[in-house]
């Protein structure tokens, strides 16, 4: 799942991964529980993520290439976000035979996905995600309803900012070699989904 903060990887991967029965990797949510941990590691990583910079490549790397080599399948939500990390990729599918069946480009313009990302709440009794007024909590979950410390105005920009210079060459690419599947992520969680399924099931 290719896409900028707020074009909504995070819940489109969890309702694809209980379709299809597949692990759910998620980087960022790595990176926040060892964080909340308090580890060593933790407190390297929340240097990071409270400037709403990437984790430098060796770490993720490191996290993401046991998880990959674990199973045959996968959502990958996050991961590669940058040139290094897509080629490191490759090559470590080549190092298994295996490939990648297709990649998901969420793509939405900057206001939708700042409006998403400062709206955007989890709750801490059941740790479900919501939006404030896309998605609001239902009656029956007691919250708490937190927002996420990187989701400050002045790190929604820079995250953006780092996800034009970084992530998004990526699109070109996967679109090389015939694997992206652009998906307009601006429509509503179910149009999205829609698209996004019909577009994996087309795949051979
Ligand atoms: P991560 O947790 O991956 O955050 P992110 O990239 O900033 O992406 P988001 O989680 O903000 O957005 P999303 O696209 O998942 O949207 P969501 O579904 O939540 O990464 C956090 C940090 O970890 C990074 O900043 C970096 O430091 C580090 N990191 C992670 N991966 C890394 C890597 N590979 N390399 C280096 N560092 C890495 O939706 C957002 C909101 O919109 C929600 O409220 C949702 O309810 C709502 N919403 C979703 N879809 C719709 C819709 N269609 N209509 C209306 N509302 C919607």
């Amino acid at each position: 799942m290719l896409g900028p903060q707020g074009s909504g990887k995070g819940t489109q991967a969890e309702r694809l991964c209980a379709f299809f029965g597949a692990p759910h990797i998620e980087i960022g949510e790595m990176i926040r529980a060892e964080i909340a941990a308090g580890t060593e590691l933790g407190h390297d990583l929340q240097r990071y993520n409270d400037r709403g910079e990437l984790v430098p490549d060796a770490i993720v790397l490191g996290a993401v290439k046991p998880l990959v080599a674990q199973a045959r399948s996968w959502i990958l939500d996050g991961f590669p976000r940058t040139m290094a990390q897509a080629e490191t990729l490759d090559a470590l599918l080549t190092g298994e035979n295996a490939d990648l069946d297709g990649v998901i480009g969420l793509e939405a313009p900057d206001d939708v996905l700042i409006a998403r990302l400062a709206g955007r709440r989890y709750s801490e009794a059941t740790g479900k995600l919501y939006h404030l007024t896309a998605n609001p909590p239902p009656p029956d979950d007691p919250g708490p309803f937190v927002q996420r410390a990187d989701d400050t105005p002045e790190n929604i920009k820079r995250r953006l900012q780092i996800y034009h210079t970084e992530t998004e060459p990526l699109m070109t690419y996967y679109a090389e070699r015939g694997l992206l599947h652009r998906v307009n992520a601006a429509a509503s969680v179910d149009d999205v989904y829609g698209a996004i399924l019909t577009a994996l099931l087309a795949i051979d």
